[in-house]
Order: structure tokens, then sequence, then C-alpha cells
């Protein structure tokens, strides 16, 4: 069981985030990542959203962006737009609620075009601005604050961000760092690879998805390794993974990254209750497509039980509570 003296690692709320989380589609289809969609995925407790964005050809898309996974051709999960609308549905039905959107920005699309697209998908009155570049993470507004304000949706972008021209729009690695993703074995390298400062002023991500090579139409690309699900989101390598992590680099994650995050019958949420010391309750994970063979392990999940959650931050000092995001 992980240790949660010291009030950093007593506030280390993971949200699990959903890999690709437009990228929906059974086990067995080429390029997904998820099964269930945005909107199942946020009812069902997951609370940082990774979107990877590529230059549209369609003409239904006002920021010229689709979601895509590596390619087009591989995974087109529609417009930038179409899939916003439905978090910013969410968002209004959900008004204690902080999320966060992680961007990829494949194509190093202008920052100008992002913009666009939350804009025209009502997300854009939602987001948190920081006022700045980047915080030290003790410095970080609570998570109340975006809740009294309204502002209750963050967005970080990998590459092209520029707060002076998209104020909401944040540099991820000047705020969070991550270890390497698409590793293909446990246990996982723990070591930071994306990061633009130092570790003890920044959130950390925790890449815990385990990929193997796959090609389709003469292109390989990394595919979620679906046979490893059961063991890669259970509850135990999540556990033993952050301590080991914990141990190596001195931190506990902000975010955890998983793929196919109802697998596991509700294990990530529980592994995340446990790091955090919080209890849940149980709330119904949908099930996933009927193709999809594993299906019968998504019964019983838990998820994070906002109320609980709340009550955890109000209880501890403001500065450290955006952690828990
Ligand atoms: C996006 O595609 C359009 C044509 O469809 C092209 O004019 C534009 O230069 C492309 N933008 C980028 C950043 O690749
Ligand atoms: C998500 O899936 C559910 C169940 O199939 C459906 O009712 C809902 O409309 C979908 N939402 C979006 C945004 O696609
Ligand atoms: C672990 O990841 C770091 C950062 O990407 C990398 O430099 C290092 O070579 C990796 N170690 C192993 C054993 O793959
Ligand atoms: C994962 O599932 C396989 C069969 O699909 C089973 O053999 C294995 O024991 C399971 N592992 C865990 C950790 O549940
Ligand atoms: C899933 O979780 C529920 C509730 O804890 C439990 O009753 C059920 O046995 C679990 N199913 C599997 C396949 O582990």
């Amino acid at each position: 069981m992980i240790k949660t003296t010291s009030i950093l690692a007593t506030v280390v709320w993971l949200v699990i985030w959903a890999h690709d989380s437009y990228a929906v589609g059974s086990t067995s289809s080429y390029g997904t990542n998820q099964d269930l969609n945005v909107t199942q995925q946020l009812d069902s407790g997951v609370r940082a959203l990774q979107i990877q964005g590529h230059n549209s050809s369609s003409s239904a898309s006002a920021s010229g962006i689709s979601l895509c996974h590596t390619s087009c051709s591989i995974l087109n999960g529609g417009t930038l737009e179409n899939y916003l609308g439905a978090v910013t549905d969410w968002v209004k039905q959900n008004p204690n609620d902080v999320i966060s959107i992680f961007i990829a920005n494949n194509d190093n699309l202008p920052v100008s075009q992002w913009d666009k697209g939350f804009d025209s998908a009502g997300l854009k009155s939602y987001t948190y601005s920081l006022g700045t570049d980047s915080l030290a993470k003790k410095n970080w507004p609570t998570l109340q604050d975006m809740i009294n304000k309204n502002e209750r949706v963050v967005v970080y972008m990998d590459y092209k961000s520029d707060t002076s021209q998209v104020k909401y729009i944040l540099p991820e690695f000047k705020n969070v760092w991550e270890n390497a993703y698409d590793q293909t074995k446990l246990p996982f390298n723990c070591t930071a690879d994306r990061i633009n400062g130092t570790p003890d002023e920044m959130m950390y991500l925790n890449n815990h998805f385990l990929d193997e090579t796959q090609s389709v139409l003469g292109q390989s690309y990394s595919a979620p390794n679906v046979d490893q699900l059961n063991s890669t989101n259970s509850v135990n390598t999540i556990l033993t993974n952050s301590n080991r992590c914990a141990r190596q680099t001195g931190y506990y994650p902000s975010f955890l990254l998983v793929d196919f995050f109802d697998k596991g019958n509700g294990t990530v949420f529980q592994a995340a209750a446990d790091m955090n010391g919080v209890t849940y309750k149980a709330t119904d994970i949908p099930s996933a497509s009927a193709s999809d063979s594993s299906q019968e392990i998504n019964s019983g999940a838990f998820a994070l039980d906002p109320l609980n959650s709340l009550a955890l931050l109000s209880a501890l000092t403001l500065t450290v509570l955006i952690q828990t995001m």
C-alpha cells in the first residue's frame, strides 16, 4: 500500500485519462484505444482526455482539425468540433467537475486553429487560463477556485502552444512531465522523457499503457496490447508500478494514462482510490460493444466519488490541490 504521510503524496488524486479518448471501437479494431465514447468516459469517472489532431480534409470542421490516430487513414474520430461539443454538454451538466484536455498537435497546426475549434464547440468559455505559461505545481489554483469561476477545463498542448495568442492552451511540458510512451514491455520505464523544467516543480503524467507494433495498409504503427490489458490495468500492476517509479523518481503521478480504462472491472479507478486514500462508490460503466469478447469484465466498476474528492480537497491546503487533478 502506498504511504500517504506527506501532503504531496496525500493529494495525488489520479485522474484516469482515456488515451486517445476519441479512438472508440472494439478492442479488436485497428487504431482504437477506448471502447466507450467521451460522454461515457466522463460519466464513468475519467477526468483527463487526450486528443490527437490532424489537418482535416472535412469541410464540416471550422477549425480544419480532425481527430485521428497516427493517420486519418487508420482511424478517423471525426471533427474536433464534434468531439468537443460532447465535452461541452457534459461540462455544462456537471458544474462541480474539473477536467483536463491534453492535445497532441501531431501536424503542428497553429494554435489559432485549435482556438477556433474550442470556440465553435462552446467550450472556450469554460476553459481556465493560468495568466502565464506555467506555474510551479505548488502555486496552481485549487479545483474549488476553478469551480467557483466556472472555468473548469484545463487545456495543455505538446507543441505550438502560444499563450500570448491563445491564453488558455498551456504548454504541456512546462507544467507536466511524462515518462516515455508507446512502451512495449513491463515494468514501465519511468524516467522523465518529455520535460521542459524540473520534476519537482511539475505535475507528472504516467504513461501506463502497453503497445505492440501492428501494420495496416503498409503503415506500421503502435497499437494497444489488448491481450495484456487485464494485467496492465490491474490494481496490482498499477500500484506496483507507481510505487517502484516513486522510489526511483520521487513522485507519484498526477495523471495516469491508460488504454481501455473500463477493462479490468474498474481496477484503474480502484488503484487511483488506493493511492489517494479516498472512498468510492460503484458506478455503472456501460457495456462495450457486443463484438468485444472481453466485455464481461466491465461490470461493477468503481469511479471517483465527486463529493468525497471535493471534501478531500477542501481539507487540504490550497496550493497543492491541483495535483489532485
Ligand atoms: C492543411 O491542409 C490544407 C489543404 O487541405 C493546406 O492548404 C494546409 O497548408 C494544410 N496545413 C498544414 C499545417 O499542413
Ligand atoms: C455515447 O454512446 C451512448 C451509448 O451508445 C449514446 O447514447 C450517446 O449518444 C453517445 N454520445 C456521443 C457523444 O457519441
Ligand atoms: C528509459 O527512458 C529514458 C527516457 O526516455 C531513456 O533515456 C532510457 O534510455 C530508457 N531506458 C531504457 C532501459 O529503455
Ligand atoms: C488475463 O487473462 C488471461 C486469459 O484471457 C488469463 O490467462 C490471465 O490469468 C489473466 N491475468 C490476470 C492478471 O487476470
Ligand atoms: C467485477 O466486479 C464486481 C463487483 O466488485 C464483482 O462482483 C465481479 O465478480 C467482478 N467480475 C470479474 C470478472 O472480476
